[in-house]
Protein backbone atom coordinates (compact mmCIF):
# COMPACT_ATOMS: atom_id res chain seq x y z
CA UNK A 1 0.00 0.00 0.00
CA UNK A 2 1.75 3.40 -0.97
CA UNK A 3 1.83 5.64 2.19
CA UNK A 4 -0.76 8.34 2.60
CA UNK A 5 0.06 11.55 1.17
CA UNK A 6 -2.21 14.46 0.75
CA UNK A 7 -3.68 15.37 -2.56
CA UNK A 8 -1.56 18.15 -4.84
CA UNK A 9 -3.79 21.26 -5.23
CA UNK A 10 -3.79 22.28 -8.85
CA UNK A 11 -1.82 24.90 -10.41
CA UNK A 12 -3.98 27.16 -12.60
CA UNK A 13 -1.30 28.86 -13.97
CA UNK A 14 -0.84 25.37 -16.14
CA UNK A 15 -2.63 26.43 -19.34
CA UNK A 16 -3.88 22.93 -20.06
CA UNK A 17 -5.36 22.75 -16.17
CA UNK A 18 -6.91 25.60 -16.81
CA UNK A 19 -8.49 24.44 -19.80
CA UNK A 20 -9.92 21.18 -18.12
CA UNK A 21 -11.33 23.76 -15.56
CA UNK A 22 -13.22 25.62 -18.10
CA UNK A 23 -14.58 22.44 -19.93
CA UNK A 24 -15.61 21.11 -16.62
CA UNK A 25 -17.69 24.53 -15.97
CA UNK A 26 -19.11 23.53 -19.24
CA UNK A 27 -20.07 20.32 -18.46
CA UNK A 28 -21.66 21.35 -15.29
CA UNK A 29 -23.41 24.31 -17.14
CA UNK A 30 -25.07 21.83 -19.59
CA UNK A 31 -26.14 19.55 -16.70
CA UNK A 32 -27.52 22.31 -14.64
CA UNK A 33 -31.75 22.17 -13.44
CA UNK A 34 -31.49 18.18 -13.11
CA UNK A 35 -33.75 16.42 -10.55
CA UNK A 36 -32.47 14.46 -7.90
CA UNK A 37 -34.05 11.77 -5.89
CA UNK A 38 -33.54 10.33 -2.31
CA UNK A 39 -31.72 6.98 -1.67
CA UNK A 40 -33.00 4.38 0.19
CA UNK A 41 -32.08 1.35 0.31
CA UNK A 42 -30.49 1.36 -2.82
CA UNK A 43 -33.82 2.61 -4.41
CA UNK A 44 -34.03 6.17 -6.04
CA UNK A 45 -37.23 7.57 -4.67
CA UNK A 46 -38.81 10.78 -5.68
CA UNK A 47 -41.49 13.40 -3.71
CA UNK A 48 -43.46 16.10 -4.16
CA UNK A 49 -41.76 18.30 -2.28
CA UNK A 50 -38.16 19.31 -3.46
CA UNK A 51 -35.05 21.21 -2.07
CA UNK A 52 -33.95 23.69 -4.76
CA UNK A 53 -30.74 24.58 -5.20
CA UNK A 54 -29.72 27.91 -6.68
CA UNK A 55 -25.95 29.65 -7.69
CA UNK A 56 -25.38 32.04 -5.09
CA UNK A 57 -23.46 33.85 -7.66
CA UNK A 58 -26.47 34.24 -9.99
CA UNK A 59 -29.71 33.57 -7.73
CA UNK A 60 -32.09 33.11 -10.92
CA UNK A 61 -29.74 29.85 -12.20
CA UNK A 62 -31.32 26.54 -10.52
CA UNK A 63 -28.45 23.97 -10.21
CA UNK A 64 -30.96 21.24 -8.90
CA UNK A 65 -33.87 20.28 -7.32
CA UNK A 66 -33.40 17.30 -4.95
CA UNK A 67 -36.26 15.70 -3.22
CA UNK A 68 -37.12 16.37 -0.13
CA UNK A 69 -37.28 13.35 2.91
CA UNK A 70 -40.52 13.49 5.02
CA UNK A 71 -40.73 11.57 8.34
CA UNK A 72 -42.18 8.89 6.99
CA UNK A 73 -39.50 8.51 4.45
CA UNK A 74 -36.67 9.17 7.08
CA UNK A 75 -38.66 6.11 9.08
CA UNK A 76 -38.26 4.15 5.89
CA UNK A 77 -34.22 5.14 5.47
CA UNK A 78 -33.76 4.07 9.07
CA UNK A 79 -35.24 0.54 8.41
CA UNK A 80 -33.14 0.04 5.28
CA UNK A 81 -29.86 1.09 7.50
CA UNK A 82 -31.15 -0.88 10.04
CA UNK A 83 -31.32 -4.05 7.42
CA UNK A 84 -28.13 -3.35 6.38
CA UNK A 85 -26.40 -3.11 9.39
CA UNK A 86 -26.42 -6.35 9.91
CA UNK A 87 -24.34 -7.50 6.95
CA UNK A 88 -22.61 -4.54 6.47
CA UNK A 89 -21.10 -4.90 9.97
CA UNK A 90 -19.45 -8.07 9.17
CA UNK A 91 -17.88 -7.13 6.21
CA UNK A 92 -14.22 -7.18 6.45
CA UNK A 93 -12.19 -3.97 7.20
CA UNK A 94 -10.01 -4.69 4.03
CA UNK A 95 -13.13 -4.43 1.69
CA UNK A 96 -14.25 -1.48 3.57
CA UNK A 97 -11.22 0.42 3.00
CA UNK A 98 -11.40 -0.82 -0.35
CA UNK A 99 -14.39 1.41 -1.40
CA UNK A 100 -12.89 4.24 -0.12
CA UNK A 101 -9.94 3.81 -2.42
CA UNK A 102 -12.15 3.17 -5.43
CA UNK A 103 -14.28 5.78 -4.68
CA UNK A 104 -11.24 8.18 -4.25
CA UNK A 105 -9.99 6.97 -7.94
CA UNK A 106 -13.05 7.43 -8.97
CA UNK A 107 -13.28 11.61 -7.66
CA UNK A 108 -9.69 11.91 -8.83
CA UNK A 109 -10.45 11.34 -12.80
CA UNK A 110 -13.31 13.62 -12.36
CA UNK A 111 -11.69 16.29 -10.25
CA UNK A 112 -12.43 19.28 -11.73
CA UNK A 113 -16.07 18.05 -12.48
CA UNK A 114 -16.93 18.22 -8.83
CA UNK A 115 -14.83 21.35 -8.74
CA UNK A 116 -17.08 22.85 -10.92
CA UNK A 117 -20.30 21.94 -9.28
CA UNK A 118 -19.05 23.53 -5.87
CA UNK A 119 -18.18 26.47 -8.09
CA UNK A 120 -21.72 26.91 -9.11
CA UNK A 121 -23.77 25.57 -6.54
CA UNK A 122 -21.61 27.02 -3.06
CA UNK A 123 -19.94 30.09 -5.27
CA UNK A 124 -16.49 28.48 -4.57
CA UNK A 125 -13.46 30.52 -6.59
CA UNK A 126 -11.20 27.66 -8.58
CA UNK A 127 -8.60 27.13 -6.04
CA UNK A 128 -11.52 27.10 -2.99
CA UNK A 129 -13.26 24.55 -5.18
CA UNK A 130 -10.42 22.56 -6.08
CA UNK A 131 -9.12 22.54 -2.12
CA UNK A 132 -12.46 21.09 -1.03
CA UNK A 133 -12.32 18.15 -3.62
CA UNK A 134 -8.69 17.77 -2.48
CA UNK A 135 -9.55 17.27 0.85
CA UNK A 136 -12.47 14.97 -0.01
CA UNK A 137 -9.76 12.33 -1.57
CA UNK A 138 -7.58 13.19 1.39
CA UNK A 139 -10.76 11.54 3.57
CA UNK A 140 -11.18 9.14 1.21
CA UNK A 141 -7.58 7.46 1.34
CA UNK A 142 -6.26 8.25 4.67
CA UNK A 143 -9.29 6.63 6.61
CA UNK A 144 -9.12 3.97 3.89
CA UNK A 145 -5.44 3.43 5.55
CA UNK A 146 -6.28 4.07 9.06
CA UNK A 147 -9.17 1.53 9.04
CA UNK A 148 -6.65 -0.96 7.64
CA UNK A 149 -4.14 -0.15 10.58
CA UNK A 150 -7.07 -0.84 12.66
CA UNK A 151 -8.30 -4.12 11.90
CA UNK A 152 -6.61 -6.41 14.13
CA UNK A 153 -7.46 -4.05 17.53
CA UNK A 154 -4.33 -2.11 19.52
CA UNK A 155 -2.04 -4.94 21.72
CA UNK A 156 -2.57 -5.32 25.01
CA UNK A 157 -0.74 -7.29 27.65
CA UNK A 158 -1.50 -11.08 28.22
CA UNK A 159 -0.40 -13.14 31.48
CA UNK A 160 0.51 -16.64 31.10
CA UNK A 161 -1.92 -19.03 30.13
CA UNK A 162 -4.40 -16.16 29.05
CA UNK A 163 -4.96 -14.65 26.06
CA UNK A 164 -6.52 -11.07 25.65
CA UNK A 165 -7.64 -8.92 23.00
CA UNK A 166 -8.76 -5.57 22.06
CA UNK A 167 -10.91 -5.17 18.98
CA UNK A 168 -12.80 -2.32 17.50
CA UNK A 169 -16.71 -3.55 16.42
CA UNK A 170 -19.09 -0.99 15.16
CA UNK A 171 -21.69 1.17 16.80
CA UNK A 172 -24.62 0.57 14.47
CA UNK A 173 -26.65 3.79 12.45
CA UNK A 174 -25.00 6.93 12.27
CA UNK A 175 -26.54 10.24 11.27
CA UNK A 176 -24.34 12.57 9.86
CA UNK A 177 -25.62 16.03 9.32
CA UNK A 178 -23.52 17.97 7.52
CA UNK A 179 -22.83 22.26 6.37
CA UNK A 180 -23.17 23.77 3.27
CA UNK A 181 -19.27 25.52 3.24
CA UNK A 182 -17.37 22.33 2.93
CA UNK A 183 -20.26 21.04 1.03
CA UNK A 184 -17.67 17.86 -0.57
CA UNK A 185 -14.77 17.18 1.92
CA UNK A 186 -16.61 17.63 5.31
CA UNK A 187 -19.99 15.62 3.74
CA UNK A 188 -17.85 13.20 2.02
CA UNK A 189 -15.59 12.65 5.24
CA UNK A 190 -18.19 12.07 7.52
CA UNK A 191 -20.21 9.88 5.53
CA UNK A 192 -17.38 7.40 5.26
CA UNK A 193 -15.62 7.72 8.39
CA UNK A 194 -18.57 6.08 9.78
CA UNK A 195 -18.96 3.72 6.92
CA UNK A 196 -15.66 2.30 6.88
CA UNK A 197 -15.70 2.07 10.44
CA UNK A 198 -18.89 -0.76 9.82
CA UNK A 199 -21.42 1.19 10.62
CA UNK A 200 -24.86 2.35 8.17
CA UNK A 201 -25.23 6.07 7.97
CA UNK A 202 -28.45 8.14 7.09
CA UNK A 203 -26.95 11.14 5.39
CA UNK A 204 -28.20 14.41 5.50
CA UNK A 205 -26.58 17.11 3.24
CA UNK A 206 -27.09 21.56 4.01
CA UNK A 207 -30.27 22.18 2.32
CA UNK A 208 -27.86 24.90 0.21
CA UNK A 209 -25.82 22.10 -0.81
CA UNK A 210 -27.40 18.78 -1.90
CA UNK A 211 -26.31 18.25 -5.37
CA UNK A 212 -22.73 17.77 -4.91
CA UNK A 213 -23.72 15.32 -2.32
CA UNK A 214 -26.05 13.66 -4.59
CA UNK A 215 -23.01 13.18 -6.99
CA UNK A 216 -21.42 11.64 -4.07
CA UNK A 217 -23.47 8.84 -3.07
CA UNK A 218 -23.27 8.02 -7.03
CA UNK A 219 -19.63 7.68 -6.51
CA UNK A 220 -20.35 5.12 -3.92
CA UNK A 221 -22.16 3.27 -5.68
CA UNK A 222 -19.93 2.70 -8.46
CA UNK A 223 -16.89 2.09 -5.97
CA UNK A 224 -19.21 -0.97 -4.67
CA UNK A 225 -20.89 0.01 -1.65
CA UNK A 226 -23.83 -1.77 -1.26
CA UNK A 227 -27.30 -0.60 -1.21
CA UNK A 228 -28.74 1.13 2.54
CA UNK A 229 -25.18 1.27 4.04
CA UNK A 230 -25.32 5.08 3.05
CA UNK A 231 -29.00 6.28 2.76
CA UNK A 232 -29.46 10.00 1.31
CA UNK A 233 -32.10 12.05 2.72
CA UNK A 234 -32.15 15.63 2.42
CA UNK A 235 -34.56 17.37 4.37
CA UNK A 236 -35.49 20.22 6.90
CA UNK A 237 -33.39 20.31 10.11
CA UNK A 238 -36.05 20.44 12.22
CA UNK A 239 -38.33 17.92 10.67
CA UNK A 240 -36.49 15.24 9.43
CA UNK A 241 -33.63 16.31 11.62
CA UNK A 242 -35.21 16.31 14.98
CA UNK A 243 -36.94 12.80 13.67
CA UNK A 244 -33.54 11.09 13.17
CA UNK A 245 -32.03 12.21 16.10
CA UNK A 246 -34.50 11.73 18.60
CA UNK A 247 -34.94 8.06 16.72
CA UNK A 248 -34.27 5.16 19.65
CA UNK A 249 -32.12 3.45 16.81
CA UNK A 250 -29.87 5.98 16.15
CA UNK A 251 -26.55 5.06 17.77
CA UNK A 252 -24.58 8.27 17.01
CA UNK A 253 -24.86 11.55 15.61
CA UNK A 254 -21.76 13.47 13.52
CA UNK A 255 -22.91 16.70 12.97
CA UNK A 256 -21.01 19.95 11.60
CA UNK A 257 -22.57 23.57 11.36
CA UNK A 258 -23.28 25.95 14.02
CA UNK A 259 -23.55 26.29 17.32
CA UNK A 260 -26.68 26.68 17.53
CA UNK A 261 -27.79 23.48 16.06
CA UNK A 262 -24.94 21.64 17.52
CA UNK A 263 -26.54 22.13 21.47
CA UNK A 264 -29.85 21.61 20.22
CA UNK A 265 -28.33 18.18 18.88
CA UNK A 266 -26.30 17.34 22.04
CA UNK A 267 -29.09 17.78 23.99
CA UNK A 268 -32.38 16.14 21.99
CA UNK A 269 -29.68 13.08 22.01
CA UNK A 270 -28.91 13.29 25.89
CA UNK A 271 -32.93 12.21 26.32
CA UNK A 272 -33.71 8.20 26.31
CA UNK A 273 -36.56 7.60 23.83
CA UNK A 274 -38.82 4.63 24.32
CA UNK A 275 -36.72 1.60 23.11
CA UNK A 276 -33.69 3.18 23.30
CA UNK A 277 -30.75 1.12 24.69
CA UNK A 278 -27.80 3.10 24.52
CA UNK A 279 -26.34 6.65 25.53
CA UNK A 280 -26.58 8.15 21.95
CA UNK A 281 -22.80 9.35 20.71
CA UNK A 282 -22.35 12.82 19.51
CA UNK A 283 -19.91 14.39 17.76
CA UNK A 284 -20.41 17.66 16.87
CA UNK A 285 -18.01 20.02 15.33
CA UNK A 286 -19.58 24.13 15.81
CA UNK A 287 -17.97 27.41 15.14
CA UNK A 288 -15.64 29.81 15.47
CA UNK A 289 -13.91 33.12 16.22
CA UNK A 290 -10.45 32.70 15.33
CA UNK A 291 -7.50 34.81 16.12
CA UNK A 292 -4.88 36.20 14.33
CA UNK A 293 -1.82 37.81 16.94
CA UNK A 294 0.60 39.70 15.57
CA UNK A 295 3.45 40.22 17.82
CA UNK A 296 6.01 43.33 17.38
CA UNK A 297 9.02 40.95 16.44
CA UNK A 298 7.39 39.91 13.43
CA UNK A 299 7.39 39.48 9.61
CA UNK A 300 4.71 42.09 8.76
CA UNK A 301 4.58 41.09 5.34
CA UNK A 302 3.98 37.45 6.35
CA UNK A 303 1.13 38.68 8.78
CA UNK A 304 -0.63 40.83 6.55
CA UNK A 305 -0.65 38.38 4.07
CA UNK A 306 -1.81 35.27 6.41
CA UNK A 307 -5.21 37.52 7.56
CA UNK A 308 -6.11 38.86 4.29
CA UNK A 309 -5.93 35.51 3.52
CA UNK A 310 -7.52 33.53 6.59
CA UNK A 311 -10.01 36.21 6.65
CA UNK A 312 -11.84 36.42 2.91
CA UNK A 313 -10.56 32.66 1.42
CA UNK A 314 -14.10 31.74 0.20
CA UNK A 315 -15.34 34.79 1.43
CA UNK A 316 -14.27 33.98 5.17
CA UNK A 317 -17.11 31.18 5.49
CA UNK A 318 -14.54 28.67 6.60
CA UNK A 319 -15.10 27.68 10.11
CA UNK A 320 -11.55 28.35 10.68
CA UNK A 321 -11.54 32.08 9.03
CA UNK A 322 -9.47 35.09 10.42
CA UNK A 323 -12.40 36.75 11.79
CA UNK A 324 -10.72 39.11 14.90
CA UNK A 325 -6.57 40.21 14.84
CA UNK A 326 -5.24 41.53 17.71
CA UNK A 327 -1.67 43.31 17.10
CA UNK A 328 0.66 44.64 19.70
CA UNK A 329 1.01 48.11 20.05
CA UNK A 330 4.55 48.54 18.01
CA UNK A 331 3.12 47.42 14.72
CA UNK A 332 -0.24 47.95 14.71
CA UNK A 333 -0.27 51.16 12.37
CA UNK A 334 1.99 49.32 9.90
CA UNK A 335 0.14 46.09 10.07
CA UNK A 336 -3.34 47.74 9.26
CA UNK A 337 -2.30 49.96 6.82
CA UNK A 338 -0.72 47.06 4.81
CA UNK A 339 -3.71 44.39 5.61
CA UNK A 340 -6.53 47.82 4.43
CA UNK A 341 -4.02 48.10 1.04
CA UNK A 342 -4.03 43.99 0.17
CA UNK A 343 -8.01 43.82 1.20
CA UNK A 344 -8.37 46.72 -1.46
CA UNK A 345 -6.45 44.74 -3.87
CA UNK A 346 -8.87 41.93 -3.85
CA UNK A 347 -10.83 41.35 -7.25
CA UNK A 348 -14.73 40.19 -5.76
CA UNK A 349 -16.79 38.34 -8.80
CA UNK A 350 -18.49 35.43 -10.05
CA UNK A 351 -16.72 32.20 -9.33
CA UNK A 352 -16.69 31.34 -12.88
CA UNK A 353 -13.96 34.41 -13.61
CA UNK A 354 -10.73 32.85 -12.07
CA UNK A 355 -9.01 35.90 -11.96
CA UNK A 356 -11.26 36.75 -9.02
CA UNK A 357 -10.19 36.09 -5.86
CA UNK A 358 -13.15 36.33 -3.98
CA UNK A 359 -17.19 35.44 -4.38
CA UNK A 360 -20.16 35.39 -3.02
CA UNK A 361 -21.68 34.50 0.58
CA UNK A 362 -23.68 31.54 0.12
CA UNK A 363 -27.29 32.74 0.60
CA UNK A 364 -30.13 35.89 1.25
CA UNK A 365 -29.92 34.77 5.23
CA UNK A 366 -26.53 35.06 5.07
CA UNK A 367 -26.29 37.90 3.01
CA UNK A 368 -29.07 39.77 6.15
CA UNK A 369 -26.72 38.62 8.81
CA UNK A 370 -23.36 39.34 7.35
CA UNK A 371 -24.42 42.93 6.58
CA UNK A 372 -26.43 43.84 10.15
CA UNK A 373 -23.18 42.99 11.76
CA UNK A 374 -21.08 45.30 9.29
CA UNK A 375 -23.40 47.85 10.08
CA UNK A 376 -22.95 47.14 14.09
CA UNK A 377 -19.15 47.12 13.09
CA UNK A 378 -19.73 50.88 11.65
CA UNK A 379 -20.69 51.60 15.23
CA UNK A 380 -18.03 49.58 16.83
CA UNK A 381 -15.02 50.34 14.49
CA UNK A 382 -13.27 52.34 12.51
CA UNK A 383 -14.15 50.70 8.58
CA UNK A 384 -11.06 50.76 6.63
CA UNK A 385 -11.80 48.69 3.86
CA UNK A 386 -14.87 47.51 2.01
CA UNK A 387 -18.51 47.86 4.14
CA UNK A 388 -20.56 47.49 0.79
CA UNK A 389 -22.78 45.09 -0.36
CA UNK A 390 -25.13 43.72 -3.66
CA UNK A 391 -27.32 40.90 -3.56
CA UNK A 392 -29.07 42.17 -7.43
CA UNK A 393 -27.68 39.67 -9.29
CA UNK A 394 -25.88 37.02 -6.11
CA UNK A 395 -25.14 37.85 -3.17
CA UNK A 396 -21.31 39.87 -3.30
CA UNK A 397 -20.41 41.36 -0.01
CA UNK A 398 -17.15 43.47 -0.23
CA UNK A 399 -14.20 42.22 1.91
CA UNK A 400 -14.50 44.56 5.13
CA UNK A 401 -12.29 45.49 7.94
CA UNK A 402 -12.66 47.15 11.04
CA UNK A 403 -10.09 48.56 13.50
CA UNK A 404 -9.73 50.07 16.41
CA UNK A 405 -12.39 47.36 17.85
CA UNK A 406 -12.63 46.92 21.53
CA UNK A 407 -11.98 43.46 22.48
CA UNK A 408 -15.70 43.26 23.98
CA UNK A 409 -17.68 44.35 20.99
CA UNK A 410 -19.80 42.45 19.32
CA UNK A 411 -17.94 41.86 16.27
CA UNK A 412 -14.58 40.23 18.36
CA UNK A 413 -16.84 37.90 19.76
CA UNK A 414 -19.76 36.79 17.53
CA UNK A 415 -19.33 34.30 14.59
CA UNK A 416 -20.51 36.49 11.85
CA UNK A 417 -19.20 33.75 9.01
CA UNK A 418 -18.40 36.04 6.15
CA UNK A 419 -15.87 38.17 4.47
CA UNK A 420 -15.45 40.26 7.77
CA UNK A 421 -12.54 41.00 10.21
CA UNK A 422 -12.18 43.25 13.61
CA UNK A 423 -8.55 44.62 14.70
CA UNK A 424 -7.73 45.26 18.35
CA UNK A 425 -4.59 46.65 19.70
CA UNK A 426 -2.98 45.00 22.75
CA UNK A 427 -0.02 46.53 24.79
CA UNK A 428 1.80 43.55 25.10
CA UNK A 429 2.05 39.88 23.55
CA UNK A 430 0.49 38.42 26.81
CA UNK A 431 -2.34 40.86 26.15
CA UNK A 432 -3.01 39.88 23.22
CA UNK A 433 -2.74 36.00 23.70
CA UNK A 434 -5.81 36.57 26.02
CA UNK A 435 -8.00 38.85 24.33
CA UNK A 436 -7.89 35.95 21.63
CA UNK A 437 -8.76 33.34 24.24
CA UNK A 438 -11.87 35.89 25.55
CA UNK A 439 -13.94 34.25 23.60
CA UNK A 440 -16.42 31.00 23.95
CA UNK A 441 -15.27 29.44 20.69
CA UNK A 442 -11.87 27.69 20.39
CA UNK A 443 -11.06 26.41 16.94
CA UNK A 444 -8.18 28.00 14.83
CA UNK A 445 -5.62 30.55 16.51
CA UNK A 446 -2.47 31.84 14.56
CA UNK A 447 0.88 33.62 16.23
CA UNK A 448 3.01 35.57 13.97
CA UNK A 449 6.00 35.89 15.25
CA UNK A 450 10.12 35.30 15.23
CA UNK A 451 10.40 35.05 19.12
CA UNK A 452 10.78 31.74 19.88
CA UNK A 453 9.50 32.18 23.57
CA UNK A 454 6.38 33.97 22.69
CA UNK A 455 6.00 31.07 20.31
CA UNK A 456 6.19 28.43 23.33
CA UNK A 457 4.29 30.80 25.84
CA UNK A 458 1.72 30.51 22.76
CA UNK A 459 1.97 27.03 22.46
CA UNK A 460 0.84 26.74 26.04
CA UNK A 461 -1.76 29.26 26.84
CA UNK A 462 -3.59 29.80 23.12
CA UNK A 463 -6.68 28.06 23.88
CA UNK A 464 -7.71 26.58 20.57
CA UNK A 465 -7.74 23.10 19.06
CA UNK A 466 -5.62 24.06 15.75
CA UNK A 467 -2.83 26.60 16.08
CA UNK A 468 -0.71 27.87 13.93
CA UNK A 469 2.93 29.62 14.04
CA UNK A 470 3.56 32.05 11.24
CA UNK A 471 0.92 31.11 8.90
CA UNK A 472 -2.59 31.66 8.46
CA UNK A 473 -5.35 30.10 10.51
CA UNK A 474 -6.89 28.56 7.50
CA UNK A 475 -6.38 25.20 5.10
CA UNK A 476 -5.72 22.14 8.09
CA UNK A 477 -4.47 19.31 5.72
CA UNK A 478 -6.16 15.66 6.30
CA UNK A 479 -3.66 13.51 8.27
CA UNK A 480 -1.03 16.59 8.55
CA UNK A 481 -2.92 18.58 10.85
CA UNK A 482 -5.86 17.25 12.26
CA UNK A 483 -8.85 19.53 13.04
CA UNK A 484 -11.26 20.04 15.79
CA UNK A 485 -11.64 22.79 18.05
CA UNK A 486 -12.37 23.69 21.83
CA UNK A 487 -15.38 25.29 24.53
CA UNK A 488 -18.24 26.38 21.93
CA UNK A 489 -15.96 25.25 18.56
CA UNK A 490 -17.65 21.70 19.47
CA UNK A 491 -15.98 17.79 20.76
CA UNK A 492 -12.92 18.28 19.38
CA UNK A 493 -13.22 15.33 17.59
CA UNK A 494 -10.04 15.95 15.10
CA UNK A 495 -11.65 15.20 12.03
CA UNK A 496 -8.36 13.93 9.43
CA UNK A 497 -6.47 12.60 12.50
CA UNK A 498 -5.06 9.16 14.08
CA UNK A 499 -8.16 9.21 16.73
CA UNK A 500 -10.92 10.05 14.87
CA UNK A 501 -12.36 6.39 13.00
CA UNK A 502 -12.42 5.45 16.62
CA UNK A 503 -15.24 8.00 17.89
CA UNK A 504 -17.57 5.56 15.47
CA UNK A 505 -16.76 2.37 17.02
CA UNK A 506 -16.43 0.60 20.46
CA UNK A 507 -13.59 -1.14 21.71
CA UNK A 508 -14.67 -4.67 22.73
CA UNK A 509 -12.15 -7.10 25.08
CA UNK A 510 -11.72 -10.37 24.92
CA UNK A 511 -10.13 -12.51 27.73
CA UNK A 512 -9.72 -16.35 27.03
CA UNK A 513 -7.77 -19.04 29.26
CA UNK A 514 -5.99 -20.93 27.51
P1 LIG B 1 -26.13 24.93 10.36
O1 LIG B 1 -25.97 24.58 11.78
O2 LIG B 1 -27.15 25.93 10.00
O3 LIG B 1 -26.48 23.62 9.52
C1 LIG B 1 -25.68 22.47 9.55
C2 LIG B 1 -26.53 21.27 9.21
O4 LIG B 1 -27.47 21.07 10.26
C3 LIG B 1 -27.36 21.43 7.94
O5 LIG B 1 -27.37 20.19 7.25
C4 LIG B 1 -28.73 21.77 8.46
O6 LIG B 1 -29.77 21.40 7.59
C5 LIG B 1 -28.76 20.90 9.72
N1 LIG B 1 -29.77 21.25 10.71
C6 LIG B 1 -30.35 22.45 10.94
N2 LIG B 1 -31.24 22.34 11.96
C7 LIG B 1 -31.20 21.06 12.39
C8 LIG B 1 -31.87 20.32 13.41
N3 LIG B 1 -32.78 20.89 14.21
N4 LIG B 1 -31.60 19.01 13.57
C9 LIG B 1 -30.67 18.42 12.78
N5 LIG B 1 -30.02 19.06 11.79
C10 LIG B 1 -30.27 20.37 11.59
O7 LIG B 1 -24.67 25.33 9.83
P2 LIG B 1 -24.27 25.79 8.36
O8 LIG B 1 -24.81 27.17 8.14
O9 LIG B 1 -24.58 24.73 7.36
O10 LIG B 1 -22.68 25.84 8.47
C11 LIG B 1 -21.99 26.92 8.99
C12 LIG B 1 -21.60 26.67 10.43
O11 LIG B 1 -20.86 25.47 10.50
C13 LIG B 1 -20.68 27.74 10.98
O12 LIG B 1 -21.04 28.00 12.31
C14 LIG B 1 -19.30 27.09 10.91
O13 LIG B 1 -18.36 27.62 11.82
C15 LIG B 1 -19.64 25.67 11.21
N6 LIG B 1 -18.62 24.73 10.71
C16 LIG B 1 -17.81 24.11 11.62
C17 LIG B 1 -16.81 23.24 11.18
C18 LIG B 1 -15.89 22.57 12.15
O14 LIG B 1 -15.22 21.63 11.76
N7 LIG B 1 -15.84 22.99 13.40
C19 LIG B 1 -16.65 23.01 9.82
C20 LIG B 1 -17.51 23.64 8.93
C21 LIG B 1 -18.50 24.50 9.38
N1 LIG C 1 -10.45 22.33 7.56
C1 LIG C 1 -10.75 23.66 7.13
C2 LIG C 1 -9.61 24.60 7.40
O1 LIG C 1 -8.71 24.26 8.11
C3 LIG C 1 -12.00 24.16 7.77
O2 LIG C 1 -9.65 25.68 6.92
Amino acid sequence: MIPYKHEPFTDFSVEKNKQDYLDALKKVEAELGGDFPLIIGGERITTEEKIESYNPADKSQLIGRVSKASQELAEKAMQEAEKAFKTWKKVKPEIRADVLFKAAAIIRRRKHEFSAILTKEAGKPWNEADADTAEAIDFLEYYGRQMLSMKDGRPVESRPGEYNRYDYIPLGIGIVISPWNFPFAIMAGTTVAAVVTGNTVLLKPASTTPVVAYKFIEVLEEAGLPAGVVNFVPGSGAEVGDYLVDHPKTRFISFTGSRDVGLRINERASVLNKGQVWIKRVIAEMGGKDTIVVDKEADLELAAQSIVKSAFGFSGQKCSACSRVVIVKDVYDQVVERVTELTKELKVGNPVDPTNFMATVIDQNAFNKITEYIEIGKKEGRLVAGGTADDSVGYFVQPTVFVDVDPSARIMKEEIFGPVVAIAKADTFEEAIDIANDTEYGLTGAVITKNRENLEYAREEFHVGNLYFNRGCTGAIVGYQPFGGFNMSGTDSKAGGPDYLTLHMQAKTTSEML
